[in-house]
């Protein structure tokens, strides 16, 4: 079989049909003029085998370079890889596979993805930073995991059910840095998000069609020497977020993390720097 003389790569999930990623993906290898070719792949978790099978055979016609990885395989790629970035391993999840001169690599770019859009677009330093993160799935892991290595001080996990915010809790335990958590809307969690300096929405709580609703109900807390960043960004402004910009704190959506990852997937992919503006332009106009 012959190898394709354009480079496949794409994005794997079940469903994917929502997926922006060929928009923002394909817009960008245009744009620099890198030969790639980037679509959305259905891959329903017991046909993983068969997806390995065009990663790592680089000499079939539908052989794939790389691909990004969504809801439900972020987990379940990782048996099948030869290599994990410290990033994934430390996750437990991977968003991005490469074949690299036959090692199939995985690694995560949503955690640095997420802590990329905190400095380019909110100035914000991680350093020393206190951290309350709403929420203890997949997402909070990731951005706790990137807020960590990037040297955040204190995490304080706020979320509804106590065992799966004790178990995150215990998997970012180590020395230098203090984490904690607690249920929403109680005196602890209130005094945690009042102290701290960057505020992280991670459930899908508010997003569309149920905008109407909000994961906390308590805002006594919001001052403006704060960073509100939802994760969501359909709608652009949850009712959490815009509770929160109504009473004084700096607030983002989750389009800064979702372009920062893309970005990182397409420097992997690409090995140049991704054009950001074409990215973003791409996702608006689509
Ligand atoms: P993701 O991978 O996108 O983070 P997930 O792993 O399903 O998604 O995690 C969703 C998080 O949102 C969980 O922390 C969940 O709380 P539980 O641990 O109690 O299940 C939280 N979540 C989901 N729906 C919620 C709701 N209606 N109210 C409060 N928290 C909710």
């Amino acid at each position: 079989m012959s190898t394709p003389t354009i480079p496949q790569f794409g994005v794997i999930g079940y469903p994917i049909h929502h997926s922006k990623s060929p928009i923002i993906h394909n817009a960008a290898f245009r744009q620099t003029g890198i030969a790639g070719n980037y679509s959305a792949i259905e891959v329903p978790p017991n046909a993983l085998p068969e997806l390995f099978a065009r990663l790592r055979d680089q000499t079939r016609s539908d052989s794939l370079r790389g691909v990004n990885v969504t809801v439900p395989l972020k987990q379940a790629v990782i048996p099948f890889l030869d290599q994990l970035s410290p990033e994934a391993q430390e996750i437990g999840a991977v968003n991005t596979i490469l074949n690299q001169n036959g090692v199939l690599f995985g690694t995560n770019t949503d955690a640095p993805g997420f802590v990329k859009s905190l400095r380019d677009d909110f100035h914000f330093s991680c350093p020393g930073a206190r951290v309350s993160i709403i929420g203890a799935g997949g997402s909070a892991r990731a951005i706790a995991v990137g807020l960590k290595r990037a040297g955040a001080q204190a995490i304080t996990i706020i979320n509804r059910s106590e065992s799966s915010a004790s178990e995150l809790k215990s998997s970012l335990v180590s020395s230098n840095f203090w984490v904690d958590c607690h249920l929403p809307n109680t005196p602890d969690s209130i005094k945690a998000l009042a102290e701290s300096d960057l505020i992280v929405q991670t459930t899908s709580v508010g997003m569309s069609p149920s905008s109407d609703i909000s994961p906390i109900s308590d805002f006594s807390w919001v001052h403006s020497n704060q960073l509100v960043i939802d994760i969501i960004y359909a709608p652009e402004t949850t009712l959490f977020l815009q509770t929160c910009a109504d009473k004084g704190a700096a607030t983002g959506n989750g389009m800064g993390m979702l372009l920062a990852q893309a970005a990182l997937a397409f420097e992997l992919f690409s090995g140049i720097p991704a054009p950001l503006l074409t990215m973003r332009k791409a996702f608006y106009e689509q």
